[in-house]
């Protein structure tokens, strides 16, 4: 390998090229990402086309002590559904109620992960003709063992009374479930019922450990809501931005179609700005552009569709004095949000009204927000698109071999033009188990390929980034967690090797004439943000079942500038192609690190069968 690191053949790698991609998928957000511990907190999930149920709340005690229904009386206009709980047994008198009461406990996404000495914060809102006694408890799974109580007391609930009530921990159970329970006969609403646990990342909502896989990876960028979920198999439930922002308890929430389950948007637009922001990455808003699976919108009747987003692009980097500016100033953020990106659709690009509806967005994106880069659905890494854009958006998915050998695809492309966004890409299939080594290497492969054209390549990501053991609708998934853990597959640690390539520079680099096919590999120059040391780092794949014997010769740098001490080479392999990690043994398969010895202008280094090298000079 012949890496060239004179300035002449020397390119900057863009910022963003290395990001993620976040979807609402496999509950990622909801019952994820988001650290909200009650599933269905308003009483609504169903959506539109099904009936509302109170899934996953249940009945505590005896079921002929209470009659459990919904009405529509909830105070929350966009959301009117309510639990209406009759109870009826008393305290005294001929039907006396348990002690430990009757009422309703929600066991949360899987089970609560309720955790010894820490605050967690019950929101609800609470309305009966007559007094209310109400036991507020967090307890262990079978509802014996209770982690934590306080009592809701008031002569008055007449009108909806929201109550606040702060519970911390005695014990930990990361199946725990929310108990509202009573023994005094009457007829109680509840709406709205929430707990968070106080420690999120910066009091932002977000479940600490799921953003500190995030933030480790140092995303360049951040593209969201998805996916398909942005479309919806129907347009009703797609993702509409102005039903995810204001307070949490007014948002209706809505029925993910594609994926099967009911979000209660509290991962709205806001917050996942927020969170880009959080994670110093770029955030990229993939809009629904008129077109789910099943319907769409005619170009002659887009326009308010199209005034919707431009609302939303107001939203968030609009002046605080602004229509929609003044919305997000009002949750707590009046600086503008840093936005510069946005998607047209998911995958549409073969729809009937794809052309015509992405015109109107980009025409009336472009004038009035000139800066924002449009990125468009249709493919023009072989020829040239036939409308304008900036970005085009394109998803790899297959099996291991056609993904490594992707990492030629935009060898040819023109280097004028639009850039690539690689926004999905994946291993799938039988082969790829949960996220083996298998599909991190050749997704290792693909990204060297990427970075080697990122002149024509600006953005990539891995999709789907998150997933919850308890709900693995698409497989495999970067991140797998559940109420209480979480590891990364291969595939994302195989993403740590790529965290400093965003703004580096990238070397020519060249495999003798002789190497096997099975290997590819990079050079880049990089260091820290505010240091002023500059490291050197060769990546090589060997995808291949042989050991390789590579001569690695660096050409014009100057010998003083490595240091033999801190040189170091790190390894994704194991004993087998299939391996896993998982909870049992979550770093099976992760990067492991050592001192390089033979740092130096010629070096002489063995690749294992199978495996992902970097050499750090
Ligand atoms: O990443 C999972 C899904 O694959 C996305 O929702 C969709 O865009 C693609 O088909």
């Amino acid at each position: 390998l012949s890496v060239d690191a004179s300035q002449a053949s020397a390119r900057k790698i863009p910022k963003t090229m290395f990001g993620i991609s976040f979807e609402e998928i496999n509950h990622a957000g909801t019952g994820g990402l988001w650290a909200e511990l009650v599933s269905n907190r308003g009483f609504e999930a169903g959506g539109e086309s099904i009936p509302s149920n109170i899934y996953p709340w249940s009945l505590l005690g005896d079921e002929s002590l209470l009659i459990v229904s919904t009405d529509r009386s909830s105070c929350f206009e966009r959301n009117k559904i309510a639990l209406r709980m009759e109870i009826l047994c008393d305290s005294e008198g001929p039907n006396i109620c348990p002690a430990e009461g009757v009422g309703i406990y929600n066991p949360g996404y899987w089970g609560m992960n309720i955790e010894q000495g820490k605050a967690y914060r019950v929101l609800l809102y609470v309305r009966s003709l007559a007094s209310i006694n109400i036991s507020v408890s967090l307890t262990g799974s079978n509802g014996l063992e209770t982690l934590a109580t306080s009592n809701i007391v008031s002569d008055d609930a007449s009108s909806w009374t929201k109550i606040e009530v702060l519970l911390e921990a005695i014990g930990s159970d990361p199946s725990s479930r929310l108990q509202l329970t009573t023994t005094r006969k009457g007829v109680i609403w509840f709406d709205q019922v929430s707990a968070m646990p106080l420690d999120t990342f910066k009091g932002h909502g977000f479940r600490n450990d799921l953003f500190q896989m995030l933030a480790d990876l140092r995303p360049g960028f951040i593209r969201f809501p998805g996916g398909s979920f942005v479309e919806g198999v129907w347009l009703r439930n797609s993702f509409r931005w102005k039903a995810t922002v204001g307070p949490w308890e007014e948002r209706p929430g809505h029925f993910n179609d594609v994926w099967h389950y009911w979000t209660d948007d509290s991962l709205g637009l806001f917050e996942f700005l927020q969170l880009a922001e959080d994670l110093g990455a770029f955030p990229i808003w993939v809009f629904n552009d008129g077109i789910s699976n099943n319907d769409q919108i005619e170009t002659s009747k887009i326009l308010p569709l199209v005034q919707e987003i431009l609302d939303g692009i107001e939203f968030a980097r609009g002046d605080p004095n602004s229509t929609w500016g003044y919305i997000r100033a009002s949750m707590g953020h009046p600086e503008p949000y840093d936005l510069r990106y946005v998607a047209v659709g998911n995958q549409n690009c073969g729809k009937k009204n794809y052309r015509g509806n992405y015109l109107k967005f980009y025409s009336a994106i472009k004038s009035a927000y000139p800066d924002i880069k449009v990125i468009s659905n249709c493919d023009g890494s072989s020829r040239p698109l036939d409308h304008p854009a900036d970005f085009y958006d394109y998803h790899v998915y297959g099996d291991a071999n056609s993904v490594f050998s992707l990492s030629h695809n935009f060898d040819h492309t023109a280097r004028n033009g639009p850039k690539a966004f690689v926004s999905e890409y994946a291993v799938t299939g039988n082969n790829a188990g949960k996220g083996n080594l298998l599909a991190a290497l050749a997704q290792a492969g693909l990204l060297i390929g990427l970075e080697r054209n990122s002149d024509v390549v600006e953005m990539a990501s891995n999709a789907p980034l998150f997933v919850n053991a308890n709900d693995r609708r698409f497989n495999p998934d970067a991140i797998v967690f559940d109420s209480s853990q979480v590891y990364g597959t291969p595939s994302y640690w195989m993403q740590h090797f790529f965290k400093e390539s965003n703004g580096a520079t990238l070397f020519n680099s060249t495999l003798g004439a002789n190497s096997a096919a099975s290997l590819t590999a990079s050079a880049i120059l990089w260091k820290y943000p505010d240091d002023v040391t500059y490291y050197l780092r060769i990546k090589v794949v060997n995808f291949g079942s042989n050991m390789v014997n590579l001569k690695i010769t660096i050409d014009n740098l100057d010998s003083n500038s490595i240091q033999a001490n801190g040189s170091s080479q790190t390894i994704l392999k194991s004993s087998s192609l299939m391996d896993e990690n998982s909870f049992t043994e979550p770093n099976k398969v992760i990067p492991i690190k050592s001192p390089l010895k033979a740092a130096g202008k010629y070096m002489a280094v063995s690749l294992s069968p199978h495996s992902f090298t970097s050499f750090d000079l």
